[in-house]
C-alpha cells in the first residue's frame, strides 16, 4: 500500500513526461519540411494547401508515392501542425 505513491510517480514519469517532451514545435514542423518536403518543390506549396485546408493524410499518400521519405514522427509533426493554420513568415 505505501509504494502506491511511488508507483503513480513512476508512471507519471514514464508516460506523461515523453508526451509533453514530444509535443512538436514550429521548429520542428519547419525542420521537417526543410529536409523532407521543399527538395522536390517550394514550401509555397504546402503552405497554400494548409490554407486550403487539404487532409495531411491523403497529401501523404500521394507524396510516398512520389517517392518522399516520411518517417512516422515526421508524419505526428506535419499532422499537428497541418491543423493550424499558416502563420505569416518571419513571425
Ligand atoms: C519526391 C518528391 C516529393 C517530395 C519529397 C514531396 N513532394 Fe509534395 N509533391 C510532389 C509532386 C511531384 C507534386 C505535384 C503533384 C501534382 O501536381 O499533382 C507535389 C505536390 C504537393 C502538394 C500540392 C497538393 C497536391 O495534392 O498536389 C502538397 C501540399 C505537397 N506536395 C506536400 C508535400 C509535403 C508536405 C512534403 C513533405 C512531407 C512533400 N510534399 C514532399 C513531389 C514531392
Amino acid at each position: 500500500m505505501k509504494y502506491r505513491l511511488l508507483w503513480s510517480v513512476v508512471l507519471s514519469v514514464l508516460f506523461v513526461f515523453p508526451v509533453i517532451a514530444a509535443e512538436p514545435s514550429r521548429t520542428e514542423f519547419d525542420a521537417v519540411v526543410a529536409e523532407r518536403c521543399v527538395r522536390c518543390h517550394p514550401r509555397e506549396r504546402i503552405d497554400a494547401a494548409i490554407s486550403r485546408g487539404d487532409n495531411w493524410a491523403e497529401i501523404e499518400k500521394k507524396m510516398l508515392r512520389f517517392g518522399a521519405v516520411i518517417n512516422p514522427r515526421d508524419s505526428e509533426v506535419m499532422g499537428v501542425f497541418w491543423k493550424k493554420p499558416v502563420q505569416p513568415r518571419g513571425k
